[in-house]
């Protein structure tokens, strides 16, 4: 590998030489041009089902060559061979990066540092499929005696907003045996979710799954001492309310059984399974629950079918590739650093979300893999809604805010096979969403500067439009795992470490060391200004309530 700085390769030089004309010219001219008859097609690609066009970003074929030129020049083929065969890709923690690997057929093998990994993820598959079964077949009691009837998934980040994304986006998909199981979510640490949730379920008939891989979360350790609690006002043991109402997930298995949950009640994955890769591990384990095994099973078979379109298609061809150097060229190269999800389906409400975690811990770095710092631009912002509720929210700003945004605009093609006259409202509906969904990408391409002032629509905002055919769990896992790739690809050109989050260790500590204070443990003394004097208000104030609290209960006792 060149030991050049990525923006020395002369290949990054020449794409680089092209982006001022592209932040200059108008898509409007463009799409006016003669070469526009020849543009949908070379920017345009599909596969399994995928249609991606991306005929409406800012750049052209001759464009897309420097970047594909930039991507060989970086080495990108050798990179995901290291990537998918399980090399240490995640440098800064000298592991690799394998959740590629958990979606591999029981047939499979991959050998790693004389390893097959394949045997033990199956292994621990079976013991999730056994749970499961036992779950729907009511055969899990809880400590009365009495079947399951509620799962609360206690998580945070990417032990909770894959399996939040999936479970709530492929609802429709629960077998009969599913469809009696309310499947809840909690993650804030401020116990807001859980003291919603707990008001609603009863103990006796209630299972927490604590999903963490590395057992250590505050908040989800914090939230699964407040269920224990909850527990604890019906029974009073807390090694029986461990054995009948609590599984946990994580890559430290030590760490679960000296938090006291029996080792036939924990699912384990592993090191080189990154957080935020993690939904295809144990941390599905509610996805398996709401969708049954066999739709959890589709959506490895989605991941994994793009997972072998993104080790064998060509770069041109490549729908990950493709993504990720659209987002490099975008943020580093046009300067665009705002990227809006726009599903145009409400049941992909969490994508964004996701997609913030994945994309934003993944890439949000500003030093390459060996710790440098580099001088160019790497992840944009990312955000996303609803596209048509956004219409109503933040697309003013899309249109004639002063910011540009690049946009992926995601849709089904088809939905509701009820044939009654709510299903022919519902696909009505459907339409209309799809034509909302054409629209927005059109005048945010185009414009109009027929008319001045308010009614003025620069246009120019570049974007991709991912159309499927229909929302399916393989589907789903295809989704997830092309942005995976995406991210990846990025990465490589941008020769930083995805796999890493250092940046997220700091305020940790400080929130340990400041919650110190607040318990009085600790002083306050060389904090700033500001920090003093929110620590006191809230002193103060938990003071002057506890007093009002107090007040009230002598009126009262009184
Ligand atoms: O703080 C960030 C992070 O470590 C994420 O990378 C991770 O997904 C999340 O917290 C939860 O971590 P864990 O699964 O170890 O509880």
């Amino acid at each position: 590998m060149s030991s050049k700085a990525r923006n020395e390769l002369s290949e990054w030089q020449a794409v680089a030489a092209q982006a001022p004309i592209w932040q200059q010219r108008h898509l409007r001219d463009v799409w006016g041009a003669r070469s526009a008859s020849t543009r949908t097609a070379e920017l345009t690609r599909t596969h399994d089902g995928l249609l991606f066009d991306f005929s409406k970003q800012r750049l052209d074929a001759s464009v897309l060559n420097d970047l594909l030129a930039l991507a060989e020049a970086c080495e990108l083929p050798r990179a995901i061979e290291r990537l998918l065969s399980g090399d240490r890709v995640n440098q800064s923690e000298d592991r690799a990066a394998l959740h590629t690997a958990l979606r591999l057929p029981a047939t499979s093998q991959l050998v790693v540092e004389g390893e097959d990994v394949v045997p033990a993820i199956h292994a621990s598959l079976a013991r999730m499929s056994d749970i499961v079964s036992r779950i729907h077949a009511q055969q899990w009691r809880g400590v009365t005696g009495e079947a399951i009837s509620d799962v609360v998934s206690i998580g945070v980040g990417g032990s909770d907003l894959g399996p939040y994304l999936a479970t709530q986006s492929l609802a429709e998909f629960a077998p009969p045996e599913a469809r009696g199981l309310h499947v809840h979510f909690v993650s804030s640490i401020d116990g807001t979710q859980l003291a919603d949730l707990l008001d609603h379920l009863r103990p006796e008939t209630t299972l927490f799954v604590v999903a963490s891989k590395s057992f250590s979360t505050i908040d989800t350790l914090s939230n699964a001492e407040t269920a224990i609690a909850w527990m604890r006002t019906r029974i009073s043991d807390r090694a029986r309310i461990l054995r009948h109402h609590f599984i946990g997930v994580s890559a430290k298995p030590e760490k679960m059984t000296a938090y006291g949950i029996p080792e036939s009640n924990q699912i384990r994955f592993w090191d080189w399974v990154g957080g935020r890769f993690s939904l295809w591990s144990g941390i599905g384990l509610p996805i398996a629950l709401k969708l049954g095994m066999a739709g959890f099973k589709q959506l490895l078979a989605g991941a994994h079918a793009m997972d072998t379109h993104f080790a064998q298609a060509p770069l041109a061809d490549n729908l990950p590739v493709l993504m990720g150097l659209l987002q490099v060229w975008n943020s580093t190269f046009l300067g665009i650093n705002g990227q809006a999800i726009l599903p145009y389906d409400a049941r992909l409400k969490l994508f964004p979300s996701y997609l913030t975690q994945l994309e934003m811990e993944s890439n949000g770095k500003s030093v390459d893999r060996l710790g440098k710092p580099i001088d160019y631009a790497t992840c944009p912002i990312l955000w996303g809604e609803v596209g048509s509720n956004a219409q109503h929210a933040f697309y003013q700003l899309l249109h004639q805010g002063t910011q540009p945004v690049a946009c992926d605009f995601i849709a089904p093609i088809r939905r509701y096979s009820r044939d009654d006259d709510t299903g022919s409202s519902l696909q009505h509906q459907q339409q209309l969403a799809l034509a909302n969904c054409l629209a927005q990408s059109r005048v945010l391409m185009l414009g109009d500067a027929t008319r001045q002032g308010h009614h003025y629509y620069r246009g120019n905002q570049p974007s991709s439009t991912l159309l499927f055919d229909e929302l399916t769990p393989y589907r789903l896992g295809q989704l997830i795992a092309l942005y995976e790739h995406k991210v990846y690809v990025a990465s490589a050109l941008w020769n930083i470490n995805p796999f890493d989050q250092w940046g997220v260790e700091l305020g940790k500590k400080i929130a340990t060391a400041t919650h110190s204070v607040m318990t009085g443990a600790a002083s306050a003394d060389d904090y700033d200004g500001s920090t003093q004097q929110l620590l006191r208000v809230i002193a103060d104030g938990r003071a002057g309530w506890e007093r009002a609290s107090s007040r009230a209960d002598k009126e009262q006792l009184s």
